[in-house]
């Protein structure tokens, strides 16, 4: 376990702001102070330049939660929640001494460069110092370094694995209601590589690599099997799951999703679409999809989804939303696959679904030994979204059936 010691701090008035309170970049800094305090106090200042490596940041998510005050002695408590082999993770709150309330939180990626700039291993020192095995967060977002990209995932809960798999143009937010019901499994929902807070290179994208990356989050939250639920790519990521990682899947949830490979007139459109990212931006992509993804009626109905929807959208490079239509454009048919499945399988369609037919999502869930197929009624193509209620209850129906 970790021996990093907590530290307080007093706040001065030179950290606040005219009305007095402590101002945002000035707890980047406390933060920052507290992580060398708790060094000075331990192994001393010096570790890193005694091993020739340096703890760049990498990746910084902060929260404020509350106001501290002149005078205020505030409690930084440090957890490591990854240590890969140049990286290091770690989440830090500031918490008021007298009333343990909690002031601010962030999560900070490092990579441990030499001298030279070129990342380099964590030395062994670091690592007696901030404890052999990392304190994962019990539940929240992480940055974590996943196949040498920095990649967001939301951890909740415990129990056996749920590995949630978002669809396309979307990110693991999608899954935030349906995690937030499903109490008594560990849920998982990562952001695909080059999609929402995940890092992705600029081209090179496939469904193999999401799978392969998939695969990597697992081993980094020491995970061995999940049950996979993919929506529409999500479903594409999970069969190469099955190819490639077969041992870790342990059931399959397939929501909105087909079997077959794009025909030629999509990989047309996809190259249209790719093509009009790359010109006009992401943001393009509001007029091209929003309504192909909801039950006719409900861009009316339903703003705040929409509202939603454009959140996601506009969050993702153009390399990463081009990245995932080559990838739907080369994934290979996976019909073939389905009579090898050997996991409890669920099939979930939207009744309204104008992106995958009823016709090949039952077609889907007929070839699918002993698979379960259900239809959700006033919904599109985003069933967990547009049905929450609905949708939750067959999945947690289908997950205690297989418990
Ligand atoms: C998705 O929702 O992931 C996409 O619509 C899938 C696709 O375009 O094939």
């Amino acid at each position: 376990m970790s021996s990093i010691p907590s530290i307080e701090l007093l706040v001065f008035p030179v950290d606040c702001d005219s009305f007095g309170h402590v101002n945002q970049a000035t707890f980047l800094r406390l933060f920052e102070q507290a992580r060398w305090q708790a060094v000075a106090q331990g192994p001393g200042v010096d570790i890193f330049q005694r091993h020739d490596a340096w703890p760049a940041v990498r990746k910084t998510t902060i929260e404020y939660h509350a106001s501290a005050f002149p005078g205020d002695l505030i409690r930084f408590d440090i957890s490591v929640t990854n240590i890969g082999r140049t990286s290091i993770g770690m989440h830090q709150t500031a918490r008021r001494s007298s009333d343990n309330q909690l002031l601010a939180e962030a999560d900070f990626l490092f990579v441990c460069v030499a001298s030279d700039g070129t990342p380099t291993p964590v030395p062994e020192e670091v690592k007696a110092f901030l404890g052999k095995r990392p304190s994962p967060r019990p539940s929240g977002v992480q940055q974590m370094l996943i196949r040498g990209l920095t990649t967001g995932i939301e951890v909740q809960g415990d129990g056996n694995a749920v590995l949630f798999v978002h669809g396309f143009p979307l990110d693991r937010t999608m899954w935030r209601d349906l995690m937030g019901t499903l109490t008594g499994w560990k849920r998982i929902a990562p952001d695909l590589r080059g999609l929402g807070t995940s890092d992705g290179p600029e081209s090179g994208y496939s469904m193999q690599e999401y799978a392969d990356d998939c695969a990597a989050v697992l081993d980094a939250l020491g995970v061995e099997t999940a049950i996979v639920c993919g929506l529409s790519m999500g479903g594409y990521v999970a069969f190469e799951l099955l190819r490639r990682h077969r041992s870790r899947v342990k059931a399959l949830m397939l929501l909105n999703t087909r079997a077959e490979a794009d025909d030629s007139e999509s990989r047309r459109k996809r190259n249209e679409m790719g093509a009009a990212v790359r010109k006009e931006g992401v943001g393009v992509l509001e007029d091209l999809m929003i309504h192909r993804l909801l039950a006719p009626g409900s861009v009316d109905t339903m703003p705040h989804l929409v509202d939603r929807l454009k959140g996601m959208i506009n969050g993702h490079s153009a390399d990463g939303i081009v990245g995932a239509l080559e990838a739907m454009k080369n994934r290979v048919d996976s019909t073939d696959l389905l009579p090898q499945i050997d996991v409890p399988t669920l099939v979930v369609a939207g009744r309204e679904d104008g992106l995958v037919s009823l016709e090949s999502s039952q077609s889907m869930a007929v070839g699918v030994p002993g698979a379960q197929f259900t239809v959700i009624n006033g919904a599109g193509h985003l069933t967990p979204l547009e049905q929450p209620i609905a949708t939750g209850r067959v999945i947690r129906e289908f997950l205690e059936s297989i418990s």
